[in-house]
């Protein structure tokens, strides 16, 4: 059976890719991207994902409350057969209709070593810390803002001269191995009904 994957970004889509790259590389075999979802039109990685012949979508908020715009992320979902949901660079807080729908289903990865650091601009916390030494998880999403249970992570050395644009992108290339790492893991323990 073909675990069927949906990835849901609103801008660049560099993990989208990674994820993909890693399905066409032979280290996720039984796996593939079945739809690649965007809240954002101008979204740069969906034409990412056009480029590597991926079926996208986009679903716009159009001013919906959360939950109204997660019924129709849902239904694409099961149209689709979806067995897991990627989220990545996916911003906007997800509604526990949707959480519910894929209960131990839906992944994200976020730029630092949860639980440190959740939320937005993870990196400029990071270093408004002091931090010497920040990185990436890979979660399970539940119900709370970054903090279902921790699937895996990798770490960075923050130095003396970092600004949030080099720590980011170091992080971001930690981030990209690590994904595919984490979707493996996920896959080998199965899911729990
Ligand atoms: C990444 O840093 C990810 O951890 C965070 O948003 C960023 C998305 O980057 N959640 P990309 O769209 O995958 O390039």
């Amino acid at each position: 059976m073909t675990t069927r994957i949906a990835i849901l970004i609103s801008g660049r889509g560099s993990n989208m890719v990674a994820l993909a790259d890693a399905i066409e590389n032979g280290k996720l075999p039984n796996t593939e991207i079945a739809i690649v979802i965007s809240d954002q039109p101008d979204a740069k990685g969906l034409a990412a994902a056009q480029e590597r012949s991926l079926k996208t979508l986009v679903v716009e908020r159009r001013g919906r409350k959360r939950e109204e715009h997660d019924r129709e992320i849902v239904s694409v979902l099961r149209e689709e057969r979806i067995d897991l949901v990627c989220l990545a660079g996916y911003m906007r807080v997800l509604s526990p209709f949707l959480v519910d729908a894929f209960k131990k289903r839906i992944l994200n990865i976020h730029p630092s070593l949860l639980p440190l650091y959740p939320g937005l601009d993870a990196q400029r916390q990071a270093l408004e810390h002091d931090a010497k030494v920040s990185g990436c998880t890979v979660h399970f999403v539940d119900n709370t803002l970054d903090g279902g249970p921790i699937i895996a992570q990798r770490t960075v050395a923050v130095g003396e001269d970092d600004t949030v644009e080099t720590l980011s992108a170091r992080i971001l290339e930690q981030e990209h191995i690590l994904y595919p790492e984490a979707v493996a893991l996920v896959l080998k323990h199965g899911f729990d009904e």
